[in-house]
């Protein structure tokens, strides 16, 4: 299982490099190191769309097929850039970024130049990243330690303090599109770590309404819920968005924001001009360790 989810690395990661084919201005996020990070077939295909008729047709396609999808990661990783550098400026010390995959936010965002950054995912991600930023960088950057681990079957504490990450200081973590991937055990696990955070730690999470995982609204993503859902069962976990507060306060965290698609694409498509919605079933949690 997390074989498969160690795959899914690739699709945000391929979406915010397709963005970087618009001009600037029209582009939802900038970034361009993330292209450099992706798999060669994957970056083949970024590579076939700098026309912009190509780019154009191919993401109308998946847009079609999958409604909200060429908006959904660069809108979140636009919002989360926005939490941690207003967090490092005032309240954190360092982030820990869980199953981070080809995320760039270590690299791109000027306010993390001087912060240990832990970014944390299985085995075979991790390998990739490593030879991804020595290619595209010449090494990992001094700041940034990587670190594998399964979090549905080791421990946070003692694999991040392995790797010279302890609890004692206010921290920024992050957990993009990671949940749904988990067994209940992981997500206990994972947030039981969490609750160990000191007070004023910050926190932004993904998750997957639980009304789509159970396939009662679908918002026309039929076939997406059949092939992750049902049929390789490669998403696992879902959450009631009314029982998000109650979920974070039994580990000690409480909501600052709990942000929907909408809001997302108001803030960060409409001011580009372009006329995309951002898929509304992943929302978006911002919390405070108390
Ligand atoms: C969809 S990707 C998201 C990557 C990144 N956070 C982003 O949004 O660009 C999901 C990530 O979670 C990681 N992941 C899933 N299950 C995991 C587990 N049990 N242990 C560690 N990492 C896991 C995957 O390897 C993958 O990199």
């Amino acid at each position: 299982m997390t074989k498969k989810a160690a795959e899914t690395a690739a699709g945000p990661a391929f979406f915010v490099a397709a963005e970087q084919h618009f001009p600037k201005g029209t582009r939802l996020i900038d970034d361009d190191l993330t292209g450099r990070l992706l798999p060669l077939g994957a970056r083949v295909m970024v590579w076939l769309m700098r026309p912009a008729w190509i780019r154009d047709w191919m993401l109308g396609m998946m847009d079609k097929k999958y409604p909200g999808i060429v908006a959904l990661f660069p809108c979140r990783k636009r919002y989360i850039e926005e939490k941690v550098a207003e967090a490092v400026a005032s309240q954190v010390e360092r982030v820990v970024n869980l199953g981070a995959g080809s995320d760039t936010l270590a690299y791109r965002l000027p306010a993390l130049a001087g912060v240990p950054v832990w970014e944390v995912d299985q085995p075979e991600n991790i390998d990739l990243k490593r030879s991804g930023l020595e290619k595209a960088l010449g090494q990992v950057p001094a700041h940034v330690t990587l670190v594998s681990i399964d979090f549905d079957r080791e421990d946070l504490v003692d694999v991040l303090a392995s790797h010279g990450y302890a609890l004692d200081k206010r921290t920024f973590f992050i957990l993009e599109a990671v949940t749904q991937y988990l067994t209940e055990p992981g997500i206990r696990s994972t947030f039981e770590f969490l609750a160990k955070a000191p007070a004023g730690s910050r926190l932004v999470f993904t998750y997957v309404s639980k009304d789509f995982m159970e396939g009662k609204a679908l918002h026309g993503l039929d076939s997406l819920h059949e092939r992750l859902v049902v049929k390789d069962q490669t998403w696992l976990f879902g959450m009631d968005p009314e029982g998000v507060p109650d979920f974070l306060d039994g580990y000690g965290w409480r909501v600052l924001e709990h942000v929907g698609s909408k809001e997302l694409a108001e803030r960060y498509v409409t001011p580009t001009g372009r006329t995309l919605q951002s898929m509304p079933i992943e929302p978006v949690v911002y919390a405070e360790k108390m």
